[in-house]
Order: C-alpha cells, then sequence, then structure tokens
C-alpha cells in the first residue's frame, strides 16, 4: 500500500505482544524475545498507534516502560489509570495528521479485567471505558476531523458505546469472546471487526474532496451501487446496439427500448456526480495469503528470533526416542512413576485394539503439529498429545515422552497405571472426553456416532 503511494495510518487493537502467562522460566525467556521481535517489526511496518490490551500487561506495566525507548509507535489507553493518583498510565489518545485531516485515536480496555490486571499490578486500575471514553474525547472532538476507537471491549459492548457516546467516527473492535466478522453501522458509527491471529488486514479508504469544516464523511456503498448499475445498464446499451447494427433493418421495438436505456443511463450519471464532492468511506478486507511477500527485513529478524528461541528448547527426550528400540525396550523406559502408561503397554493384552488404533489419526496427531514453530506448539499440545498439564514439562513436539505422542488410548480412558492389576479402568469413554478436544472450533464436523465408528476400538451396541 505504501508502494502504491497511498497515505496511511496504521492502527493494531492491542493484545499483540502475549499469549497467555507463561508459567516455566523457558517460557518466559521465549515470551520476552517473541514480544521484541513483534515490537521491531511494527516499527519496521510503520505502525502509527497501538491500544494496549490486557495480554499486552501479562509481564506488567514495567515491561512495556522498559522496552518504550525503542517502541516507534504510540501506545495508547484511554481507560487504564494508576490506582492512587488517578493518572492515565498510558497516553489516554493520540493525534495523528494525515492528508490534512486530524485523526484522534483512543484506545479501550474492558474493566472486567480489572481483578486479573491487579493481581500482577495492584497499582493499576481500569476505569467505566464510556464514561472515560467520554470524558477524554471533551475538547478532541472540536479539534480532530475524524475520531477512531481502538477497543477490546468485544461485540455487543462496542455497540452500546456507539449508542451511547456520540460523535465516534469509526469503532475498530478487537478483544471479546466473538470471532465472528463484523461490518456494520450503530447510531452513524462505523464498527469494523476482523477474524483474530492476523489472517486478514482491514483498511479504511477515505476520500477527501469537500474540505469545508466540519468533515463529513458518508459510507460509499450506495455510490458503488449506482455505479454498478451503470456499468451494466451501459454493457446492456452497447450490446444492443451492435445487435441493431447486425440485423441491419430498423426494429421499432428495440430502437425504444434502446432510448429508454440510454435516459437511464444519463439519470444514473446524474446521480454519481452529486456524489462527486462528497467525502467517501468504504471499509475493505485483504486476506494475508502467501502471495503477500515477506518483507526481507522482518524476516531476517524472525529467523534469528527463531534460532535464539531454539536454544532455550533443549530438547529433553527426543522426538524419535522410541522408534528404533524394541518394545520391552520401550516399556522398559517407560518411568514407574508415571500414572501413564502409553499405548505401547497396553498392546500385549490388546493386540486388537492397538493394532486399530495405530492407523488411526489419533496415533499420529502430534505429527501434525510438528511442522508449526516449536513457539506456536504448546496451545496445540493440550489436544494433539495426550495428558498434557498433568505430567512432566513440555511445551514443543521435540520434547514429548514417545508414550504421551498422539492421542494415546489413555486420552480417552483414563490412566493405565495399576490396571489391569488392580483392576477396571477407571473412566467409561463418554461424549464430553471427546469433547474436551473435539471442541466446535476445532472440530466442526464432529458428530459422535459417527466419529465413534472411526478410533478403533469395539463399540457396545
Ligand atoms: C486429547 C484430545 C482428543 C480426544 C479426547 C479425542 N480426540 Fe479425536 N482427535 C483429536 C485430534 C487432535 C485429532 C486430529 C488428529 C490429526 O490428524 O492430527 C482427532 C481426530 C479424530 C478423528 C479423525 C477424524 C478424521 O478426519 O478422520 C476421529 C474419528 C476422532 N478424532 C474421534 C474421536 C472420538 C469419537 C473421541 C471420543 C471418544 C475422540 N476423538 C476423543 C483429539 C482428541
Ligand atoms: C481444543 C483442541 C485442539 C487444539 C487446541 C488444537 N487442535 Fe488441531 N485438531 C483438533 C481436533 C479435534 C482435530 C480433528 C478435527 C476433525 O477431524 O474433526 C484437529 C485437527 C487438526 C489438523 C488437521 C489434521 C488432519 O489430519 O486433517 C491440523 C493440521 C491441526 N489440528 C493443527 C493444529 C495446530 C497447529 C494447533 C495449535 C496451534 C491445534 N491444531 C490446536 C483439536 C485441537
Ligand atoms: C478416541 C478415544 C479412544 C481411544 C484413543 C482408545 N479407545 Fe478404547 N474405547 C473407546 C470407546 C468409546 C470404547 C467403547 C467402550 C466404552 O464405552 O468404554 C472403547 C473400548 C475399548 C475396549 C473394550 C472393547 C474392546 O474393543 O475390546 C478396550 C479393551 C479398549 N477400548 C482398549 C483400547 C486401547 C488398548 C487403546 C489404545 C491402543 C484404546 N482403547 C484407544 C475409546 C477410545
Ligand atoms: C496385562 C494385560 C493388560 C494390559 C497391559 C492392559 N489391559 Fe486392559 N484389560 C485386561 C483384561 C484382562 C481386561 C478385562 C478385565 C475385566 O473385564 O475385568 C481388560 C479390560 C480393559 C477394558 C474394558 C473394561 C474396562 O476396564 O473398562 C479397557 C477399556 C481396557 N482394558 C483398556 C486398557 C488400556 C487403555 C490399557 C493400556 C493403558 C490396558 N487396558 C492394558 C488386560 C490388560
Amino acid at each position: 500500500m505504501k508502494k502504491e503511494g497511498r497515505k496511511i495510518l496504521l492502527f493494531d487493537t492491542g493484545n499483540f505482544l502475549f499469549r497467555k502467562p507463561p508459567q516455566a522460566e523457558t517460557k518466559r525467556r521465549d515470551a520476552l524475545l517473541r514480544a521484541n521481535l513483534l515490537i521491531h517489526s511494527y516499527n519496521e511496518m510503520g505502525y502509527d498507534v497501538v491500544n494496549v490490551g490486557e495480554k499486552d500487561l501479562t509481564m506488567g506495566v514495567k515491561f512495556l516502560f522498559e522496552v518504550s525507548p525503542s517502541v516507534k509507535f504510540s501506545f495508547v489507553s484511554t481507560n487504564l489509570v494508576d490506582k492512587k493518583t488517578g493518572r492515565h498510565v498510558f497516553k489516554p489518545y493520540a493525534i495523528k495528521e494525515i492528508a490534512g485531516l486530524r485523526v484522534g485515536v483512543l484506545g479501550l480496555l474492558d474493566d472486567h479485567f480489572n481483578s486479573t490486571l491487579q493481581e500482577k499490578d495492584p497499582g493499576l486500575n481500569v476505569t467505566e471505558p464510556v464514561a472515560a471514553l467520554k470524558a477524554a474525547m471533551k475538547g478532541l472532538r472540536e479539534y480532530c476531523d475524524l475520531i477512531v476507537v481502538l477497543s477490546q471491549l468485544g461485540e455487543s459492548k462496542d455497540k452500546k458505546l456507539a449508542r451511547e457516546a456520540h460523535d465516534i467516527d469509526l469503532i475498530l473492535g478487537g478483544g471479546g469472546e466473538s470471532r465472528r466478522v463484523v461490518m456494520e453501522r450503530e447510531n452513524g458509527t462505523a464498527i469494523y471487526r476482523l477474524e483474530p491471529r492476523g489472517g486478514y488486514l482491514g483498511r479504511v479508504d477515505y476520500s477527501l474532496s469537500d474540505t469545508k469544516r466540519p468533515i463529513q464523511f458518508t459510507i460509499s456503498d450506495e455510490q458503488e451501487a449506482l455505479q454498478k448499475k451503470l456499468e451494466r445498464l451501459a454493457f446492456h446499451a452497447t450490446q444492443m446496439r451492435t445487435e441493431m447494427a447486425k440485423a441491419g433493418q430498423q426494429d421499432e421495438i428495440k430502437a425504444k427500448e434502446l432510448r429508454f436505456l440510454e435516459s437511464k443511463q444519463k439519470e444514473l450519471e446524474k446521480a454519481l456526480l452529486a456524489f462527486g464532492d462528497k467525502n467517501l468511506y468504504r471499509h475493505v478486507v485483504i486476506p494475508v495469503q502467501m502471495a503477500v511477500s515477506d518483507d526481507p527485513s522482518i524476516t531476517k529478524e524472525l529467523e534469528m528470533y527463531r534460532a535464539e528461541s531454539a536454544k532455550l528448547y533443549k530438547p529433553k527426550i527426543a522426538f524419535e526416542a522410541g522408534k528404533d528400540l524394541s518394545e520391552t525396550e520401550m516399556v522398559a523406559r517407560i518411568p514407574k512413576t508415571s500414572p501413564f502408561v502409553g499405548a505401547i503397554s497396553c498392546k500385549k493384552c490388546h493386540e486388537v485394539n492397538y493394532r486399530n488404533w495405530v492407523k488411526t489419526k489419533h496415533a499420529r496427531a502430534s505429527q501434525t503439529i510438528a511442522a508449526s514453530p516449536p513457539y506456536a506448539q504448546e496451545e496445540c499440545l493440550m489436544c494433539h498429545s495426550t495428558g498434557y498439564g498433568k505430567i512432566g514439562e513440555y511445551a514443543a513436539v521435540s520434547e514429548i515422552p514417545f508414550y504421551l505422542q498422539g492421542v494415546q488410548c489413555e486420552a480417552c480412558h483414563g490412566e493405565g497405571r495399576g490396571h489391569p492389576e488392580k483392576g477396571k479402568m477407571a473412566r467409561k469413554v463418554t461424549l464430553g472426553i471427546c469433547r474436551n478436544c473435539h471442541t466446535k472450533d476445532q472440530s466442526p464436523t464432529f458428530n459422535y456416532v459417527a466419529y465413534l465408528e472411526k478410533i478403533g476400538c469395539k463399540i457396545p451396541r
């Protein structure tokens, strides 16, 4: 876009630095490396304003202050204040100038994060967003031509905000529970929200022809609809003229029809002209596909980060550890203290179940994610491995002990230590167990009866 010579302002609604609070030291250090990479990339991309999301505060406000000398964009937060002094922790708003327009940018956090944030930083307070926004907008409205709010409030609260605080031009929604794409208008305010995780870039185009203040913008949908209609009419008319020329003789009905089309065309052209001196805006969604080439300097940074990150994770148990071992040796390597004994231990008594299971996708579920970068694997492991979080500490595929790789027997049947000497497997397998992993998000086509057919165990009718 910059190459095309467009004038742009780049915003982020926040929650970009961290995922979830890292428990282990390794993860903590990796998270810091990643955060620095992100800040660097945002600098390179030329971000202008970024809202502070609750996840950006994972390492405390201290972290953001520490990195601030290297940050080239502005962090804003309109409702994050110091509990004692009531003062804003970050700038409550930023003002950016573009093409002679002054754009005021504010940022909001949801106040229901107050308790979680205060656990880490007792000195922080998130105030009620609507009131905070109204207070910050006093004076700002007169000075700015456009008011943009970067919001972490979620879909329904964004709407409420648009209804209660007049005079917002644009709300860019980030947070909240809903993952829906939203393009709507409420009380004259445009609200746009994209799918999370950077699959899309949202762009709002403003075209300015009337610079008389106060500057007003109209959504360009209507103009575009007229434009399309005009194109269709023009095409139709041309087609008709060619047909008539081919036929050679005069066809009164056709000629009449053509005259009608031409008069309609004139009408539309006139209507379109009326848009000529209006200021318009529209929203465009750009999928970030492989076709979008990588920036060489950011790619280099990313590679450096990956090398640094990889050093942090020294594989404790090699991924293929079990591969060249005999079954007895494999069984012998399973720690006696582990409540999980692995499919290989079940094999000697449940040969058929084992042979069927090996052929299922469950058996290979850890390999499926091995191609993702190591730092991104941990969040997949709760479903793509067995007993994650209950045993040992592993955060990447290369670290999973072989008897926990994939979705093993014990992911469904429960811990196997002690069976059969001490009795039956503890657990009855139910739909709820599948649903731990086959969530609506991750397994949209899940159907209990149909899926049961494919797991390799005999199902009693
Ligand atoms: C510990 C998490 C977990 C549990 C519990 C679980 N699954 Fe799965 N399941 C997965 C994962 C992950 C995959 C995808 C495997 C892959 O290809 O990487 C999968 C794949 C499948 C598939 C293969 C789908 C296909 O495309 O062929 C079926 C069938 C299936 N599961 C059925 C079940 C049923 C039925 C249950 C409950 C009795 C269940 N699963 C319990 C995680 C789980
Ligand atoms: C909440 C549990 C859960 C999480 C977390 C999860 N997955 Fe899955 N994944 C599944 C299930 C269940 C399936 C099987 C879906 C089906 O076939 O219905 C699956 C299927 C897949 C498949 C398709 C496999 C195939 O054989 O077609 C890929 C690829 C995949 N997951 C990658 C990932 C990655 C990468 C992550 C981490 C970023 C991840 N998953 C996180 C549960 C999960
Ligand atoms: C995706 C979940 C899942 C996995 C993985 C799984 N099972 Fe099952 N298994 C079931 C379900 C469901 C039943 C039906 C009986 C029940 O309700 O417990 C079953 C039944 C059984 C039975 C009794 C019926 C029969 O087939 O003889 C045995 C034994 C058994 N499984 C062993 C195993 C072993 C061994 C493994 C690993 C090699 C394994 N299962 C993996 C879900 C699973
Ligand atoms: C030493 C042989 C042996 C091993 C090893 C073994 N089982 Fe079993 N299993 C049995 C016997 C025998 C029964 C029948 C017991 C009964 O019905 O009381 C049984 C029954 C079952 C059943 C069905 C009844 C129940 O207990 O719910 C399941 C499911 C099962 N085993 C799963 C497993 C899994 C999973 C493993 C590995 C973690 C495993 N077994 C390891 C011998 C074994």
